[in-house]
């Protein structure tokens, strides 16, 4: 056992998503929960975080504030995400934290994010408790959650579709050798569905409706199911309450041209590969990772626009803060430090 270890230092793996939070600590998942706060305002104290924050989104009486401090991958309300840590590291890592043990925290960012972007997670970490942090891309992260062999000399490249960006990132030898990120995701699809209602069927939603809608029709053709659902807004026109009656059918072709978005990325960083990487990407296909990728009907149009098999990971929406796990566990061997160096 390493020398920190048995002097009770504590390890932390962290997926910081736009949308949930994902903490696994010594004795597994220490915080899982939406990536959003709710503020009184008057007071400043913090109401709730997490899914009790994020169910009060849009329904607060004025003096509270809900706020999500992450937007597409990457920290935009730096007082708010060191809150959010704050919250979920929780009283018992803090009391490790503030042993003169050092904690080590692994956590992944967007492989493009700025300097400045990864110093404020840093920070935000640091703020909330923690005195190492240890960033590394996240589709790195999704690749090592997913058994992706990235020490091959194989090329292989990973999908990482959240919430707010989706990661592509391509490797070989341990390396990242090409990477590119898009805004389009999860919360893209919700979008462009709540676009698709209002234009269709002149039905308004919130954001939270068109989630929870886009969530309903999703479940459903995952599950093979040519149901009609009902969802209820209001009328663009009178502004009284409605329902609109929304096939399974029409959810794909809504959210086909954000598909083809994330097509092209992928495109774009094959394009960026190496001839012989690229090849061997193109004959073994795409591992899907990230909860956007859960979207019933998603992996078959992705695979039908960029001519690749898909394979589509057991538990997409953990697969970020699983490799985040594993590296804390170390479990890389020895002389694979590419990819693990810092960024
Ligand atoms: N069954 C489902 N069908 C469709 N979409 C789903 C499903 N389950 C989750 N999602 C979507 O997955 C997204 C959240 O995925 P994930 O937790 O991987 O994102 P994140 O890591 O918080 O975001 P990001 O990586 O962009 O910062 C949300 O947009 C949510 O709507
Ligand atoms: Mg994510």
């Amino acid at each position: 056992m390493p020398l920190s270890q048995a002097l009770g230092a504590t390890h932390l793996a962290v997926d910081l998503g736009t949308s949930s939070t994902r903490m696994r600590g010594p004795r597994g998942a220490s915080f899982d929960g939406a990536s959003a706060l709710a503020v009184d305002t008057r007071s400043g104290k913090v109401v709730a975080v997490g899914d009790a924050a994020k169910c009060m989104a849009g329904r607060t009486p004025p003096a509270i504030e809900t706020i999500a401090p992450i937007r597409r991958g990457v920290i935009t309300d730096f007082d708010a995400a060191t809150r959010l840590l704050w919250h979920a590291l929780g009283r018992q890592h803090r009391g490790r934290m503030r042993s003169w043990l050092p904690p080590r925290v692994v956590a992944g960012v967007p492989a493009q994010a700025t300097e400045v972007q990864r110093r404020a997670v840093e920070e935000a970490f640091q703020f909330a408790g923690a005195r190492s942090v240890h960033l590394l891309p996240k589709a790195t992260l999704a690749a090592i959650g997913a058994g992706v062999p990235v020490w091959d000399a194989t090329g292989t490249m990973v999908v990482d579709i959240g919430a707010g960006t989706t990661e592509v990132a391509a490797f070989a030898f341990g390396n990242m050798v090409a990477a590119a990120s898009t805004p389009v995701a999860g919360d893209a699809f919700g979008a462009a569905l709540g676009g698709h209602l209002q234009r269709e069927h002149t039905l308004a939603l919130s954001a939270e409706a068109a989630e929870a809608a886009k969530i309903s029709l999703s479940l459903a053709a995952a599950a093979g199911q040519d149901a009609c659902l009902p969802v209820r807004g209001r009328d663009r026109i009178s502004d009284l309450p409605k329902t609109a009656i929304m096939s399974v059918g029409e959810l794909m072709p809504v959210v086909a041209p954000e598909i083809k978005k994330i097509a092209a990325t992928v495109a774009g960083v094959i394009a960026h590969c190496p001839a012989s990487v690229a090849d061997d990407i193109v004959g073994r296909g795409l591992v899907l990772t990230g909860g956007g990728a859960l979207l019933g009907g998603l992996a078959e149009q992705l695979g039908r626009t960029v001519g690749m098999a898909i394979h589509l990971v057991d538990s997409p929406l953990t697969t970020v803060v699983d490799g985040a796990v594993r590296c804390v566990a170390d479990s890389a061997p020895s002389g694979e430090q590419p990819l693990l160096a810092p960024m």
